[in-house]
């Protein structure tokens, strides 16, 4: 059992506070993943759980104790950093043994535990070697044998594949996956890699401005985030966001009136509020298709078109000056300075007060998270 409770957590440095009452409930064996922008406190936080930083008010319970006060190495947790620094002039199995034999470990401890953690990471056939002589991705996986042999509850990882290339993060990541259903450990894991952070989490953290904006399962997020910042920060490229003015509404549509551009309908919830009211308007891009004027709901015209291969990312202005992103598919034909017609389903879209708090989503889109129905 390792869950690891966050209550009220504060910390200042000096006299600025960068960490404004977090809460978090993390469960036993739950993979949760901080991102939010730089600077938004994600280090700070993990640092607070490991002890490495002092919380300046609010508890910490690591199963179910508080360990506000306790020094890092009694905490059963392990750290693993963006810069891997191995000893230079031990062996990986050296490398792995040192905290071990620090620690009192017997020989035949320390043996038993490096051969595990190296059969666990495929680092066996490289044990002899010095880490010079090892790729980025073998030393990351050395620097992470170093934390499975101290068999903490709990492993925290500060960007550990920052410093791969695109083919070894790819790699690394599914080896970090793997590690967690293997160790069966509680893992919190701080990326600024959207695609890492929907992986690998059971549940995702956004931070922003040492607040949390959402916790919850990838799909939560990105199909109903709880304000604007969640829902543009979660999806590549960003949600576009068009300001609006609410029109009619029912209980589970509203028609959003577009300056210039038309009226669209919107399965949302907008009770209590009144037709006129400032609204915004999100729709993904993977969202939006490309059609002709009379199916479509808006028009523009291409400012630029981004070729990806499988699909286009095409920018089109419409008449109010926004600019649109579409996701279309990779045999579009569309060239800039084309008009175009862009259709979407009021299913799909998001709605925003004006200060940027989420209006519930109605459409079956929003229920795409759901447990499943239990099956007879
Ligand atoms: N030791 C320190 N003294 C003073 N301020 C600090 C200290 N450590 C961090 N901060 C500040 O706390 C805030 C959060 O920093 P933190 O390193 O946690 O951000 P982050 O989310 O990890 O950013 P990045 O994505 O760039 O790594 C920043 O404003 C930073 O300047
Ligand atoms: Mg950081």
């Amino acid at each position: 059992m390792a869950t690891v409770v966050l209550d009220e957590v504060r910390k200042s440095f000096g006299s600025v506070e960068t960490i404004h009452g977090v809460n978090l409930d993390i469960q036993d064996r739950e993979f949760v993943v901080f991102v939010g922008p730089s600077g938004c406190g994600k280090s700070t936080l993990l640092r607070l759980v490991a002890g490495l930083e002092d919380i300046t008010s609010g508890d910490l319970m690591i199963d179910g104790n508080r360990v506000n006060a306790l020094p890092p190495a009694k905490r059963g947790i392990a750290m693993v950093f963006q810069s891997y620094a191995l000893y230079p002039h031990m062996s990986v199995y050296e490398n792995m043994a040192f905290g071990l034999r620090r620690g009192g470990a017997s020989n035949a401890d320390v043996e038993k535990q490096v051969k595990e953690a190296a059969r666990i990471l495929e680092l066996e056939p490289l044990l002899d070697r010095l880490p010079k002589n090892l790729s980025g991705g073998q030393r990351q996986r050395v620097a992470i044998g170093r934390a499975i042999v101290r068999d903490p509850k709990v492993f925290l990882f500060d960007e550990p594949l920052s410093n791969l290339d695109a083919a070894l993060r790819v790699q690394t990541r599914l080896e970090i996956a793997k590690l967690h259903r293997r160790m069966d450990a509680t893992m919190i894991y701080v990326t600024h890699d959207q695609v890492e952070a929907m992986t690998l989490a059971d549940r995702i953290v956004v931070l922003n401005a040492g607040n949390v904006e959402q916790f919850g399962t990838p799909l939560d997020l990105y199909h109903r985030p709880e304000n604007q910042f969640v829902a543009t920060f979660l999806g590549s490229p960003t949600m576009n966001i068009l300001d609006a003015t609410l029109g009619e509404a029912t209980d589970q549509s509203a028609r959003v009136m577009l300056p210039d551009t038309g009226d669209v309908s919107v399965a949302a919830s907008v009770q209590g509020m009144t037709p006129g009211t400032p609204v915004r308007l999100g729709m993904r891009p993977e969202h939006l298709r490309l059609a002709d004027a009379n199916t479509a709901d808006f028009s523009g015209t291409v400012d630029v078109v981004e070729e990806l291969g499988e699909s286009h990312l095409v920018h089109v202005i419409v008449p109010h000056g926004d600019r649109i992103v579409v996701r279309a598919t990779g045999d579009a034909r569309v060239k800039e300075g084309e008009n175009v017609g862009i259709a979407f389903d009021p299913n799909d879209g998001h709605l925003f007060r004006a200060d940027g708090v989420s209006l519930p989503r109605t459409g079956p889109a929003s229920e795409t998270d759901a447990p499943l129905p239990t099956q007879h």
